[in-house]
């Protein structure tokens, strides 16, 4: 029976791999890696520049195939179908790739951005592949550090505060407003800078940024919303000019009357400082 690692590898900084996600590496004979095009080279550059620093030269085989291209146009009802329709499309790809490049006892791979569990689409393909039942495998996953620890972590700050809820949502859900009951909000997948839109809304917020997280481009950001944002508008659009391409995480901290300040699950103290740190871009 063929078998498949989902292996998480970290969001960006290669020390992040777990010993474990090593073993499932030098377990393994084929990696898959699908090419988002000439913006994410850098992404496929690291899983390379990973696989180079764990195995030895002529152990593993890479098989490249181009990711197919996603209707970026579709909006509002459209969205989650045309989501769907590129999820299929890249079952189709991995379902070939793996018939073609694995033998029937083989061990193959993917290397999965932060972790596996947050939003990423390669557990669902390979569902949608097996659904098929056109070719058989066992998958196994190994759990990566996410971008959103890599988040919290670089900002020395917990997700969420003593009792309370956290929620992590994407930018687009973010436009529809800030959800009831939860203070403390992590977004991912914003395209469009959505925390400008409660900078002005007299509420007490911080907010905690990171862009290129655990890479030589780390950028952090962090204070009251209504003066950061600004500042955290341009440092992003000069990244952005530079690199081509950006992606950036960030935390809402909703601040109520009585609020320490302080995160922590347990009554430990927290980043009793506050946020206002900032670094600016690094050396990469
Ligand atoms: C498709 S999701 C994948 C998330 C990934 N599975 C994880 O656990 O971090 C991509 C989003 O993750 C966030 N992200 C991933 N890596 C990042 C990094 N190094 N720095 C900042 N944000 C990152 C961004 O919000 C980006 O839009």
């Amino acid at each position: 029976m063929r078998r498949i690692h989902v292996i998480g590898i970290g969001a960006g900084d290669p020390d992040q791999l777990t010993l474990q996600a090593v073993k499932a590496l030098r377990d393994t004979e084929v990696f898959f890696i699908l090419d988002k095009g000439e913006v994410k080279a850098d992404l496929v550059r690291l899983r390379r520049d990973i696989l180079g620093a764990h195995l030895p030269e002529g152990t593993y085989r890479t098989v490249e195939a181009r990711d197919p291209e996603r209707d970026r146009t579709a909006e509002g009802a459209g969205y989650s179908p045309a989501v769907g329709e590129w999820r299929s499309a890249r079952a189709g790809v991995i379902e070939r790739l793996i018939a073609e490049e694995l033998g029937e006892d083989g061990t193959g791979a993917f290397l999965v951005w932060g972790d596996p569990s947050l939003y990423d689409s390669t557990l669902g393909v390979l569902e949608e592949i097996l659904e098929r039942g056109a070719v058989a495998f066992a998958y196994d996953v190994v759990p990566g550090i996410s971008s959103v620890s890599s988040l919290a972590a670089r900002h020395r700050t917990g997700l969420n505060r003593v009792a309370r809820p956290v929620q992590i949502t994407t930018g687009r859900r973010l436009a529809e407003g800030l959800p009831e009951g939860v203070d403390d909000v992590v977004v991912m997948l914003d395209a469009h800078q959505t925390f400008q839109r409660y900078a002005d809304s007299g509420e007490d917020i911080d907010i905690y940024w990171g862009a290129y997280l655990g890479t030589p481009d780390e950028i952090l950001a962090s204070g009251p919303l209504a003066e950061t944002a600004p500042r955290i508008v341009a440092l992003r659009a000069e990244a952005r000019a530079r690199k081509g391409w950006i992606m950036d995480t960030y935390l809402l901290r909703r601040r109520r009357p009585g609020d320490d300040g302080g995160p922590g699950d347990d009554g430990t103290p927290g980043d009793k400082g506050g946020p206002g740190d900032e670094c600016g871009p690094g050396s990469g």
